[in-house]
């Protein structure tokens, strides 16, 4: 049993990933699971935290101590971030967010013409809410966290969007077979604006989640 080091803090966590609707039926959207997330809130909620858990299309049940907020696309998920840090003590965004969303919203299906070739679907930007945590700062001494799943020069990618989000820590985690999405387990490289780097050996999603929590609750202090 862990020593309850998070007792009387509110950390706030995004889990799972944004749907962005093009009509009634279809969707722009990522393979997140959401089991990260949710292992970082059961965690936290573990260590004696009050925990709020916003999950974006997670099919999971939710876990028991926490208050969940379900949410679909990433502008909804930007409103529940916020006011939840609003008096939050760490914010973790390990949801994966659509970068962009459709620039429209057909009210019915829309529908194949045999005749012309398929239209392009426009988009427009959606707001960078681990950004916006990360300047705005709703609290003083409020410790913010982003994640990175990347494919490429994964630490080198994952140093430039640490600097770019403006957040404390960046959990790298390289896609591939067995850990990240959808997988039970994951490993990664924790950056910390500080210059730091906490590798996280293949594990699982709890043993990662755990060592998060050890960085923040260093950071509070
Ligand atoms: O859900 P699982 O199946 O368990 O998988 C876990 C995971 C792979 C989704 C998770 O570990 C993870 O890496 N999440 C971040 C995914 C990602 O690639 O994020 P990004 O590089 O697009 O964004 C970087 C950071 O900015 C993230 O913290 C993201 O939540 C945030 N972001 C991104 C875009 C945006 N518009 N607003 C944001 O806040």
């Amino acid at each position: 049993v862990r020593e309850p080091d998070l007792a009387g803090r509110h950390v706030v966590v995004s889990a799972g990933g944004t749907r962005e609707p093009l009509d009634p039926v279809r969707f722009l959207g990522n393979r997140s699971s959401g089991k990260q997330g949710y292992a970082l809130a059961r965690t936290a909620a573990a260590r004696g935290a009050r925990v709020t858990l916003v999950a974006a299309n997670a099919s999971m049940p939710d876990p028991a101590g926490v208050d969940v907020v379900r949410v679909g696309t990433a502008v909804e998920l930007r409103e529940a971030m916020l006011r939840a840090a609003a008096d939050a003590d760490a914010v973790v965004m390990a949801a994966a967010v659509a970068d962009f969303r459709p620039a429209t919203y057909a009210t019915g299906k829309i529908k194949k013409k045999d005749d012309q070739d398929p239209a392009p679907i426009a988009l427009v930007r959606n707001p960078d809410i681990l950004a916006e945590i990360s300047t705005a700062r709703a609290r003083s001494g409020q410790v913010v966290v982003g994640f990175a799943a990347e494919t490429d020069d994964v630490l080198a990618n994952g140093r430039a969007k640490l600097k770019r989000k403006g957040c404390d820590l960046l959990v790298v985690n390289e896609v591939g077979e067995r850990k990240t999405f959808g997988s039970e387990e994951n490993e990664a490289v924790v950056l910390g604006a500080d210059g730091s780097e906490t590798p996280v050996a293949h594990g699982p999603k709890e043993a990662l989640a755990d060592t998060v929590w050890d960085l923040v609750a260093a950071r509070l202090e």
